[in-house]
């Protein structure tokens, strides 16, 4: 049985849930801003989405940090403090009723009169919204394919203009398959929406960072975990031969955690089901989860 990218393991629309704007907390299904935000007309916004387990924030520091990245790289000062972040965060997870859920901020340049120059006085708009997560015990396999990477060069801004990855994600969705794994020059990127590992002998392989791919936090997680367990990590280029060639294959993201790909472009990756190292490397990031959830234990 394949998990098909449609069924993303949250709850239907979420528009009871209560979200963030600029300030105030009201009922998502009454949020508005305004049709000349930037983030509307431009894609002119940065975001995140932040894992919450039983409640909690999951690596929020390491995500407050990406997102002051991307907001610095696009040259919108810092609307709030990182206390305040801290804060309205907890605030949203606890109004929504803690537990397992998924988080996703959003910063954009603001409202002002359309022209693609920033506006001399525009105020950043500051959005969050919740959605509840239905955990499932154990990722099922995948499917991917690959595609040519038709984004941009600066794919290292978590910026909400994501267009390319829209069409990528949805041909590999139109294909039977969870993600597209990209390729640019021949050599992978990332995919769509994930990052990508892959398994070849006794090392874990996965594209080094640089403007080409988000610096995953799952991704960086995994590499840690890893290291730290004894296992072999390289980040180095993962050429599209050594990607058909792998024993195992496997995307990560703070939607999916780590999940195994079984089946790349119609053919099956290594024995054709999770390998060995997958397994080892989920239960490590389970491991991990635990101690968080239970620090004294
Ligand atoms: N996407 N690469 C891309 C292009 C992504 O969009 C994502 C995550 C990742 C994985 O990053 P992280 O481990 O920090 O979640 C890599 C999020 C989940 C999204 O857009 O919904």
């Amino acid at each position: 049985m394949f998990f098909r990218s449609g069924e993303a393991m949250t709850t239907p629309d979420g528009l009871g849930e209560m979200a963030y704007l600029d300030g105030r907390f009201a009922p998502l299904a009454e949020t508005r801003v305004s049709v000349l935000d930037r983030g509307f007309i431009f894609g002119d916004a940065v975001y995140e989405v932040i894992p919450v387990y039983a409640g909690r924030l999951f690596r929020l520091g390491e995500h407050l940090d990406r997102l002051q990245s991307s907001m610095a790289a696009i040259r919108i000062d810092p609307p709030l403090e990182r206390t305040a972040w801290v804060s309205l965060l907890e605030t949203l997870i606890a109004r929504n009723g803690g537990g397992r859920q998924a988080v996703y901020v959003q910063v954009t340049r603001g409202a002002a009169p359309r022209d693609h120059a920033f506006p001399p006085q525009a105020r950043p708009t500051v959005f969050a919204m919740t959605r509840h997560i239905v955990e499932t015990p154990t990722p099922k396999p995948v499917r991917a394919i690959t595609l040519e990477d038709i984004r941009w060069s600066r794919c290292d801004i978590k910026a909400t203009s994501l267009l390319p990855n829209v069409l990528l994600r949805q041909q590999a969705v139109d294909e039977g398959a969870i993600d597209a794994i990209l390729l640019r020059g021949g050599f992978v990127t990332e995919g769509a929406a994930t990052n990508v590992f892959v398994v070849r002998g006794d090392a874990i392989v996965t594209p080094p960072k640089g403007h080409l791919l988000l610096p995953g936090i799952t991704r960086d997680l995994v590499v840690e975990l890893a290291g730290e367990n004894g296992l072999r990590v390289v980040e180095a280029p993962v050429a599209q031969a050594e990607l058909r060639a792998a024993d195992e294959v496997w995307l990560t993201s703070s939607m999916t955690e780590v999940v195994p790909v079984v089946e790349l472009d119609g053919q099956p990756v290594g024995g054709g089901g999770p390998g060995p190292v997958w397994e080892r490397v989920w239960a490590l990031f389970q491991g991990y989860k635990r101690r968080l959830d239970d620090p004294g234990g």
